[in-house]
């Protein structure tokens, strides 16, 4: 997908510029042509010569550079590519697009493109939650400019949060996916999916709620796959830290029951995944907070939360042609998941392996079996992006032979 493609990046001034001659290697590998514009921040993360050497050209940063300019002007800079990918985008790039400034080469070239864009945001995790940020982020999105990550984890200033620039591999997928969706190709092209993922929330009063353990990271990588093999995506999704995945339609929810509606609404479709972990009950919400009384210990008197799989697989007119579930076990992992499949009358089961120093919650590798109406597959443990790719591949096996 990525093959003579022509891609303008721009490498801006945060630490995450360090992954660029990675990034601009691993797309060249894939035949895709890179073309550099650094900022002066992002020179002192990066060296010219390291992106010029990379990309085997030259790696443009003076808007004033007579020459360039003569040979090379930002404006066919800008328009010599099939997309922009600003990476790492800081916030003063983002906030600087938003403004429509141009005061040096990248945010000319951006200002005068009519290229599809997409940015990496990378920054410190008050610097992306803050409302300048995120307001920013929202108007980008709505100028249709694409976003990839930023995700969770360490940061280099120390904090801990989101603002990681997306690996690689989640760019190179995000382009892949773009690429894909412009041509309207892929083996699932023209079905539409829908995958829930991650916990759901459920109120006990304004300010509590009970919660699991769910990351969503297995039911984003889904949501992301299916959407790379050219499927379109509805991902309804609970509470997570995961990032909006680009190109795929996200539904945010809290609880069950929104989660249930939201997935009733995304219907028909012709796949659905259901790798949330829903909360199998709530409580009944007291509209005030419940307060601490001594001698007293408040009880919650729980109710039983639709079963969206179960839901889903109910034979009828909007029945998805095929329905996958989740089944976390930490005993008996095959047995149960094919008891699993029979009551929830769920076509597919994968069962993972829960059970305590599996790493499964809230870790990046997953021990999956696959049980179908013909047997059972076990794979080797995986990242969850891998499994979710493997499920993804199944599943249009599944519908080629149809
Ligand atoms: O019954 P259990 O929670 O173990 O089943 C797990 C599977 O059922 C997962 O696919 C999960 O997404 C789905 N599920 C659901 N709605 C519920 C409970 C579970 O969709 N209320």
């Amino acid at each position: 997908m990525l093959e003579n493609r022509r891609i303008l990046l721009i490498v801006a001034g945060g630490i995450a510029a360090v992954k660029a001659p990675d990034l601009i290697r691993r797309l060249r590998e894939r035949g895709a042509s890179v073309r550099c514009i650094l900022t002066k921040a992002g020179a002192h993360f990066v060296t010219p010569l390291t992106l010029a050497a990379l990309s085997g050209d030259k790696c443009y940063q003076d808007l004033f550079d007579l020459k360039d300019e003569a040979e090379m002007g930002h404006i066919r800079l800008s328009r010599e590519a099939d997309i922009i990918l600003v990476a790492p985008a800081t916030a003063d790039i983002m906030a600087k697009m938003v403004a429509g400034q141009a005061d040096d080469l990248a945010t000319t070239a951006l200002l005068a493109t009519d290229k599809p864009v997409m940015i990496a945001p990378s920054m410190n995790v008050m610097m992306w939650t803050h409302p300048a940020t995120q307001a920013n982020l929202a108007t980008l999105k709505s100028r249709d400019v694409r976003v990839v990550g930023p995700s969770a984890g360490d940061l280099a200033c120390g904090e801990v949060g989101n603002g990681r620039m997306a690996e690689v591999p989640e760019i190179i997928a995000a382009l892949t996916r773009f690429f894909q969706k412009t041509e309207g190709e892929g083996p699932l092209k023209g079905l539409r999916a829908l995958v829930t993922s991650g916990p759901t929330h459920e109120p006990i009063d304004p300010v509590r709620y009970i919660a699991n353990r769910s990351s969503g990271k297995q039911g984003h990588a889904v949501a992301v796959a299916l959407a790379e093999l050219g499927a379109s995506v509805t991902l309804v999704a609970g509470p997570t830290q995961e990032a909006d995945p680009d190109g795929v339609n996200v539904i945010h929810v809290e609880t069950a029951k929104q989660m249930m509606k939201a997935c009733s609404e995304a219907l028909p479709c012709d796949i659905a995944v259901c790798a949330a972990a829903v909360a199998d009950w709530s409580p009944e919400k007291a509209l005030q907070k419940m307060k601490k009384e001594p001698g007293k210990t408040p009880s919650l008197t729980l109710s039983e939360n639709p079963d969206i799989l179960a839901t889903l697989s109910q034979p009828g007119p909007t029945r998805p042609q095929l329905v996958v579930g989740f089944a976390a076990e930490t005993e008996n992992l095959i047995e149960n998941a094919k008891a699993k499949r029979a009551k929830k009358k769920c076509d597919w089961v994968v069962a993972n392996d829960v059970s305590p120093g599996s790493g499964a919650f809230g870790g990046d590798s997953n021990t999956v079996h696959l049980v179908t109406g013909t047997g059972v597959e076990s794979w080797p443990t995986l990242r969850k992006r891998a499994v979710a790719e493997r499920l993804a591949e199944r599943i249009a096996t599944s519908f080629q032979r149809q």
